[in-house]
C-alpha cells in the first residue's frame, strides 16, 4: 500500500500548528504564566522552548521523515524491538488524551450555542457543575447520560473520525487548511475586542508585572517544561507520525521553527486576550485581576461566560466566537491525537484506515461517553492529573536519553536532518537533548515522585 502523502508544505505546516495550537494555548497558557511570575515566566519559557521543545519537535520530525511510520513502527525501524514500546508508550498516552480531550471540546461546542442569549444565566458557576454538568455531591457517581453533554460529545467524534476517514490529504490537510485560518481571524477579533475594553490595561499589568523572584523556584522551571511540552504536543507520538506523511524532498529544521513560533505567537496573543478581558471584568466589579482569575475548566466556563454577560454590546457575538475558537482550536489537536494511534493500528496489523478508525476512534469515543455522565468531572480530573504529571514528561524524559544515550542515533539524525534542511543543527542541538533537558526533566519527575510519596 502506498503510504500516504502531505499535499503541500504548507498543508504540513498548518496541520502541524493545527494540533498544537489547542485548548492549552487559549486556557492554559495564560494562567499558567501568571501563576507563575508573570512577566518574568517568559525567562523559564523560552529557555524551554529553546532547549527542549524546537529540538525535540526537530528529533520527532525527523524520524518520522525518516523512518516514514507511525512512533512504534519508526522507533522499530531505528533499533528494532528494544526501541518499539516507546512508541507504543506514547501511543497509550495519546489515546487517554483524546478520551477527555473530546469531551472539553464538547463542552466548548455547547457553550457555543449558550453564549447566543448567555443562556448560562447569571450564577455562571452553579450552572456549570449543576445544570450542565449535573454532578451530585458524591464525587465519581456515575448516573444516567447527560443530554447535553453526550449530544455534541458525538457530534465531535463524528467530526473527527469523519475527517481522518476521508484520509492524510483530503480529510486531515483539507480540514486544517480551513479551521486554522479561520481561526486565527476569529482570535484576532476577540483580541483586539478585548485589548480596547475598559480596564484591559489593569489586565495587561497584572499578566506581564514580572515577578523575579519566581526565577529562583524551581517550580516554575518545571511549570514552564511541563506547559512547553503539552502546547507543542511533542512527546506525544503525534509530530512523528504527521511527519512520516511528509515527501521526501521537505524542510525539517525550518518547519520546526516556523511551528514553534506560530505555537507561542498564539498563546501570546491569547495570554493578552484573556487577561485584557479579565481586567475588564475586574474594573466592572471594582475588584482586583487576582480576585477573577481562575485556572482550567473555571477560566473558559464559569469566567468567561461573566464576562460575556457584562460584555457592552453584542455579548452574543463575542461570546460565539470565544467559545467557537476553543471549539476549532480543539478539534485540529483532537484530530492529531487520534490519527497517532490510528495510523499505529493500521500499521500494526496491517489493516486498512477504515478499520483503525473505526476500531481506535470509536473505543476512544465510547470510553469517552463515561465523561458524559453525572460524576464525569471526577474522572476528567484524575486523567488530566497522572497524564499530565507522568505520562508526557516521562515519555519526554526516556526518548531523548535513549535516543541520545542508549541507541546513541543522535549523529545520524542530525545527519538526516541537516542533508535536507536551510538551517543547519549543530552542537546546541544534541546538547540540549543529550543533557540539558534530561538534568531538568529527571529533576521534574523525582520531585513529583517525592510528592506524591509524601
Ligand atoms: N497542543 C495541544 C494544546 O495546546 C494539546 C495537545 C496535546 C494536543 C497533546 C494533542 C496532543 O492544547
Amino acid at each position: 500500500m502506498e503510504r500516504s502523502q502531505w499535499g503541500t508544505r504548507a498543508g504540513f505546516i498548518m496541520a502541524a500548528v493545527g494540533s498544537a495550537i489547542g485548548l492549552g494555548n487559549i486556557w492554559r497558557f495564560p494562567y499558567v504564566a501568571y501563576e507563575n511570575g508573570g512577566g518574568a515566566f517568559f525567562i523559564p519559557y523560552l529557555f524551554a522552548l529553546l532547549t527542549a521543545g524546537i529540538p525535540i519537535l526537530i528529533l520527532e520530525f525527523t524520524i518520522g521523515h525518516r523512518y516514514r511510520g507511525s512512533a512504534p513502527l519508526s522507533f522499530f525501524r531505528m533499533s528494532g524491538k528494544k526501541a518499539e514500546w516507546l512508541g507504543w508508550w506514547a501511543v497509550i498516552v495519546s489515546f487517554v488524551i483524546s478520551v477527555y480531550y473530546a469531551v472539553i471540546i464538547a463542552w466548548a461546542m455547547r457553550y457555543t450555542i449558550f453564549a447566543i442569549n448567555q443562556a448560562w444565566g447569571t450564577d455562571t458557576e452553579t450552572f456549570l457543575f449543576a445544570d450542565f454538568l449535573q454532578l451530585g455531591d458524591v464525587p465519581g457517581q456515575t448516573g444516567d447520560i447527560v443530554w447535553g453533554i453526550f449530544i455534541p460529545l458525538a457530534l465531535v467524534w463524528a467530526i473527527t473520525l469523519g475527517i481522518l476517514l476521508a484520509g492524510v490529504k483530503k480529510g486531515i490537510e483539507a480540514a486544517n487548511r480551513i479551521f486554522i485560518p479561520t481561526l486565527v481571524v476569529i482570535f484576532l477579533i476577540i483580541v483586539i475586542r478585548a485589548v480596547t475594553l475598559d480596564g484591559a490595561m489593569m489586565g495587561l499589568n497584572a499578566f506581564f508585572e514580572p515577578n523575579f523572584d519566581a526565577i529562583m523556584d524551581p517550580s516554575v522551571w518545571v511549570a514552564a517544561y511541563g506547559h512547553i511540552f503539552f502546547s507543542l504536543s511533542v512527546a506525544f507520538a503525534i509530530m512523528i507520525t504527521y511527519s512520516s506523511y511528509l515527501p521526501k524532498k521537505s524542510d525539517i529544521t525550518n518547519n520546526a521553527f516556523i511551528t514553534g513560533f506560530a505555537n507561542s505567537s498564539f498563546e501570546l496573543l491569547a495570554g493578552i486576550g484573556v487577561f485584557a478581558a479579565l481586567g475588564f471584568m475586574a474594573a466592572q466589579s471594582g475588584v482586583e485581576v487576582a480576585d477573577v482569575a481562575a485556572g482550567g475548566v473555571g477560566l473558559a466556563f464559569v469566567v468567561f461566560p461573566q464576562i460575556i454577560n457584562q460584555f457592552p454590546g453584542l455579548n452574543g457575538l463575542f461570546g460565539v466566537l470565544f467559545f467557537l475558537s476553543l471549539t476549532l482550536a480543539g478539534l485540529t489537536s483532537l484530530m492529531s491525537i487520534t490519527e497517532t494511534y490510528v495510523a499505529a493500528i493500521s500499521e500494526k496489523f496491517g489493516t486498512s484506515r477504515r478499520k483503525a478508525v473505526a476500531f481506535g476512534g470509536g473505543l476512544a469515543a465510547l470510553i469517552s461517553i463515561l465523561f458524559a455522565t453525572q460524576g464525569g468531572l471526577y474522572f476528567l480530573d484524575l486523567a488530566d492529573y497522572y497524564i499530565n504529571q507522568f505520562g508526557v514528561a516521562a515519555v519526554g524524559l526516556i526518548e531523548v536519553v535513549m535516543v541520545v544515550w542508549v541507541l546513541r542515533k543522535a549523529d545520524n539524525l542530525k545527519n538526516h536532518a541537516n542533508a535536507i534542511s536551510d538551517i543547519q543543527l549543530g552542537g546546541w542541538w544534541k546538547f540540549s537533548l543529550g543533557v540539558i533537558t534530561p538534568i531538568v526533566l529527571g529533576y521534574m519527575m523525582f520531585g513529583l515522585l517525592r510528592l506524591n510519596i509524601l
